[in-house]
Formats: C-alpha cells, structure tokens, sequence
C-alpha cells in the first residue's frame, strides 16, 4: 500500500491542564537532505534518530527533499524525550496525508517515533517531509501560513542574512553575506599559513537552494583535517553561508573573489491591479511590508516562483504562486484588496 508524500504533517498537541502557555511551533524538522533530521526551530531538540529511512523527492519534486519510509517496523525516526514535546496526548490532523504516529511512554522518557508503532506490525510506507510540533491546536489559516516554514530556508536567507567582513568571527547558525564580493574558497590555501578552512565541494546552483557541505580545515592544500559544516545558498549576485560547529579559536577561512556574480534579476514584473490567481500558492508570508519586497521573493526562490500576489493589507501579506494567470486565466479573480504580479520580460 503505497501513501501518498506529506507536504506538511502538522501534529497538533491537545493541553490536557490548561496550564501551558507556549503558543508558537515547539519543533521544526525539514527531514531533508539540508538539515537530516535535525530540529531548527531555535529550541535546542534533539536529532531525530534514523533507522531504515533513505532520502528521497520532496513534496516540492527536488531530491533529498523527504525521508522515505519503506513500510516494516524497522523503517522509522524515533525523536529522543525532551521536555518541549512532552508527548502524553498528541492526535494528528491532516487531509492529505495518512501515517502512523505513535509515541511510546518508556517510565518518565517518551519518545515519538515517526511511521512505525513499537509494540503492534502497522507501519508507514511512503514520503514525509517537514514535521512540525504544536502546543495548541492550530486553525486553518495558522496551518497555512505554517506550511512555508520548512521552505522558509528557500528565501529568507536570501533577505536576511549578516553582512560581515571578517568571516573568521562568524558564529555558528547565522546567515552571512561577506561583503566585498567574497566566496569562501572551495580549493583550500595556497600556502601553507596554519590551519586555514576551506568549502569541499562547488556553489550551488540557484535553484537548489541551500546545500549543506564540509568546511574543511586543513593546512595543507586540500587536506581536510578538521571538519565543520557550512550550508550555502545561491542568491541573486551573492552567497550566503550558515556554520554548524566551528571551533571556539578562530581559525581562518580562505576567500576568494567572486566572479561569477550575478548583479541583474532575470525578470521584471508587471503590474495587474485588483487581481489575484488563486489555486497555485506554494508560499505565503505575512508582515511582507512592500510589494518589491515580495517581488525579491520571488526572484531568490528561482524558477518555480512564476507570478506572485501581494496585498498590502495586515501589514502586507506575499504569495508565491507556481503559475500565471496565462494558464490560468479562469484562477484569476477581481479583488480590490489583492494585487497580481507576473513577469513580462527575461533580461
Ligand atoms: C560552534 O558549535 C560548536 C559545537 O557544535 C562549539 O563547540 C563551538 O564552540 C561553536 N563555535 C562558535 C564560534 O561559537
Ligand atoms: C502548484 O501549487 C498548487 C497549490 O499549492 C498545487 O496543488 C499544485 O500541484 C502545484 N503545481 C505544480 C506544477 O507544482
Ligand atoms: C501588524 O504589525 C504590528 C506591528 O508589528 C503587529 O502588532 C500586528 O499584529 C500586525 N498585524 C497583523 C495582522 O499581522
Ligand atoms: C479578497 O481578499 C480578501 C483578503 O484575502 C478576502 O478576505 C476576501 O474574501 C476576497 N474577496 C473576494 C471577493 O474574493
């Protein structure tokens, strides 16, 4: 029995004593081939521990997009007990997708383990991505709004990110842009000047959005001799970087001058007041405060981005959508409160 693959599973939790008083998501886990089963939420959860699962196509079609689930009772991610996902009473609620989810109360330590129940032979066989836990029951709107989130990685680094000068006092889990048209050098020192990090492995490409890849120290020309982790990203006439367990003494990174940057947008945007293309939104944010805001979106999350909506009430609120009206002209409605933006011209 093969399942369909999850977009989103949102696993709502239902506050048994009233006297909880978190409101936001506790845990977020891409589950993709950027973060494995690592929680980015901020809140310090554990990794998820694999068994069984390989990585897969996204809902979104990419590769290294989801974890599949082959359907037997070892093929499973168990996510270890921590506090923040206390797990006593959780249900599930989701129209597009049917899994298993069961948590298993071991004395005091619960753990959750994602797609097989422990103690009985019914399993999950298929896709998940982007697993996100609340405290509270979510309403629609929140659920939609929720679903971007483990995309959210496709565009907001692009916009906000650090600039820095001296990357040798970066932290670790910030985005940085070097300024001066600086990439990290993916060739390791020339000369032999101490411990010297480097990128293994080319930029990415824009449409694959971020990848994660070695960051290597080393002080010799490509020898890798202490490891961290850089993911980068492509964005329009920049990279951005983010760094998981630098050392503590702050080695340095080789630079090089970027020269394949790109300085021009590929697109201009037209103009299509009072209208909205409904049906084909795959990214919506609120608190966007200007249309070339959203417009800047759209360029960074590449290809897939094909029109967007913007409307500039609540503060502002950007929509992506994977078509234009062209296709779809019966999609396109009058509102006064929503405008539509589509390209006209390649540059
Ligand atoms: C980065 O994280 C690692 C642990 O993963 C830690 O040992 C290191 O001190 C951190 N580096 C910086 C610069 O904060
Ligand atoms: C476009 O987005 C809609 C709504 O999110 C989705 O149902 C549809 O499958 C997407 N189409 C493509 C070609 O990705
Ligand atoms: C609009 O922004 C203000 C200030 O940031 C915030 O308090 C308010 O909740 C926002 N409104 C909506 C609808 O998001
Ligand atoms: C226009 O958009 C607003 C905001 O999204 C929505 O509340 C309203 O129902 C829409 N009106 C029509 C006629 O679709």
């Amino acid at each position: 029995m093969e399942l369909v693959a999850a977009l989103l599973l949102l696993i709502q939790r239902q506050i048994l004593n009233g006297g909880m008083s978190h409101r936001r998501a506790e845990t977020l886990y891409p589950l993709n081939a950027e973060h494995r089963t690592r929680d980015i939420s901020g809140n310090g959860l554990p990794a998820g521990i694999a068994s069984g699962v390989t990585l897969d196509k996204g809902p979104d079609g990419r590769e290294g997009g989801a974890y599949y689930f082959s359907g037997t009772s070892s093929s499973y991610i168990e996510i270890p007990y921590h506090a923040k996902i206390d797990t006593r009473e959780y249900y599930m609620e989701s129209a597009r997708v049917r899994f298993l989810f069961t948590s298993c109360a071991v004395s005091k330590n619960e753990r959750i383990r994602l797609a097989a129940v422990a103690f009985d032979s019914r399993s999950f066989r298929g896709r998940m991505a982007c697993l996100q836990i609340y405290n509270e029951a979510l309403t629609l709107k929140q659920i939609r709004k929720s679903s971007g989130l483990c995309s959210e990685e496709l565009i907001r680094p692009c916009i906000n990110y650090t600039p820095i000068e001296d990357v040798t006092r970066a932290f670790n889990q910030t985005w940085y842009r070097l300024k001066g048209q600086q990439q990290i050098s993916t060739q390791g020192p020339q000369s032999n000047l101490g411990l010297s990090g480097w990128m293994r492995g080319p930029h990415p490409q824009r449409e694959i959005g971020a990848v994660e890849r070695d960051l290597c120290f080393g002080d010799v020309r490509g020898s890798c001799q202490h490891k961290a982790s850089v993911t980068v990203r492509h964005c329009f006439g920049y990279y951005v970087y983010k760094f998981i367990g630098l050392p503590q003494e702050h080695l340095q990174i080789s630079v090089d001058k970027d020269v394949d940057a790109e300085t021009l947008p590929e697109r201009i945007f037209q103009e299509r007041p009072r209208f909205q293309l409904t049906d084909h939104v795959f990214y919506e944010e609120s608190n966007v405060p200007s249309p070339a805001q959203c417009v800047e979106y759209c360029l960074v999350a590449g290809e897939k981005c094909e029109s967007l909506n913007y409307s500039s009430k609540d503060n502002g609120t950007c929509q992506l959508n994977n078509a234009t009206a062209s296709g779809y002209g019966h999609h396109l409605l009058a509102n006064q409160s929503w405008a539509y933006f589509h390209p006209i011209a390649l540059v």
